[in-house]
């Protein structure tokens, strides 16, 4: 029956005063309870019975219907997506890494001390501003990619996909934050060089969600990860020592949750592995190829050796916290199952290079 055919029918049904009810004969588990915990009815505490069994795969299904409901997917529409297997789209604890994202929410506008930003000398703040026009640009392209990859996910996943939007509102913040930075004290946003934006168009428009986790998750945002947990080096105040660490924790559930489908997908399917690898090889190419220019390099020197006449000693600080995101970089790719050690291209790298 058409669906305009149905509904006719129904609307003469009541018009006759009679109710149809046939939707309690449901076909899906009825009797579950989900019993809330110490800090009340989380995600995994609603995974029981069959509501909580993830298909390995899902592409006989690609409507908007949530996981456990009644229905036939051969009446629903297809909605095209295109990430419909377990391997590819979940992991474990996504539910957990879900509920601290939204535990941890934070206000550029209120939790960052503002009120106690002091001038800074002319050159550290045309260091800070240059500093935060760049990093506005990468927090714009990681809220962009994980947006464009979203509804590529099946609804099954759903864990995958409420983490991605979290990562999303994260990302937004971040952008927020960095520009209210730059435009807080008397600086203002600086120069968007093509090198920065070649890299990120490159993350963009890859077409693979496991090389794109590679990439941006992985590689990206551990590297950016490194370097705001070593905020302490680089701000110059509260307002930053604050800006850096709030970011971390965020950044921190990103690459776990790069890190968490990866390995799972490598688990699921070690024929990817090959895949990641490629990504990751481009990934550090690139870096050598695009990451060295004044406008990434300098401002860094300048805020960690505290001013331009003390740049050199900046470069040695810059020096252990480069080695220090290769370091971390080839350990989390050893704690999801890829071996870099050998084929990793950083280590060779004589120049100085930033993200
Ligand atoms: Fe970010
Ligand atoms: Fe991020």
């Amino acid at each position: 029956m058409a669906y305009s055919e149905r509904s006719q029918a129904y609307r003469e049904k009541l018009q006759n005063g009679e109710y149809d009810l046939g939707w309690m004969e449901v076909n899906s588990e009825w009797g579950v309870k989900a019993t809330p915990g110490k800090r009340g009815l989380t995600l995994d505490d609603i995974n029981v019975g069959s509501y909580g069994v993830i298909p390995k795969n899902a592409s006989d299904s690609l409507s908007f219907a949530p996981r456990g409901a009644d229905f036939d997917p051969a009446e629903l529409p297809d909605m095209g997506y295109e990430l419909n297997t377990d391997a590819e789209a979940w992991a474990q604890n996504m539910g957990g890494l879900y509920e601290e994202a939204v535990a941890r929410q934070w206000s550029s506008t209120r939790d960052i001390p503002w009120h106690t930003l002091e001038p800074l000398p002319k050159d550290m703040e045309h260091a800070m501003s240059q500093l935060c026009t760049f990093l506005t640009e990468v927090e714009f392209v990681a809220g962009d990619v994980p947006g464009w990859w979203l509804n590529k996910v099946n609804n099954a996943y759903h864990e995958t996909k409420l983490f991605m939007a979290t990562q999303i509102m994260d990302e937004a913040r971040h952008l927020e934050v960095f520009r209210k930075r730059a435009l807080a004290n008397g600086g203002g946003l600086s120069k968007c060089p093509p090198e920065v934006e070649e890299g990120l168009k490159y993350i963009h428009d890859l077409r693979s969600f496991p090389q794109m986790l590679a990439r941006m998750n992985l590689f990206g945002e551990g590297r950016v990860l490194t370097l705001f947990r070593l905020g302490e080096l680089i701000a110059q105040n509260e307002v930053e020592k604050t800006i850096f660490r709030l970011c971390a924790q965020d950044e921190s559930r990103h690459l776990a949750f790069g890190c968490l489908q990866l390995r799972y997908l490598i688990q699921e399917d070690p024929d990817r592995i090959e895949e990641i690898q490629e990504a990751l090889d481009v990934a550090e190419q690139r870096t050598i190829e695009l990451g060295a220019t004044p406008e990434q390099v300098e401002p860094l020197l300048i805020l960690l050796g505290g001013g331009v006449e003390h740049m050199d000693k900046g470069k040695e600080k810059f020096g252990f916290i480069r080695k220090k995101m290769v370091q971390e970089y080839l350990q989390r790719c050893h704690s999801i199952g890829i071996d870099r050690q050998e084929r990793c291209l950083l280590k060779e790298a004589q120049d100085i290079t930033l993200l």
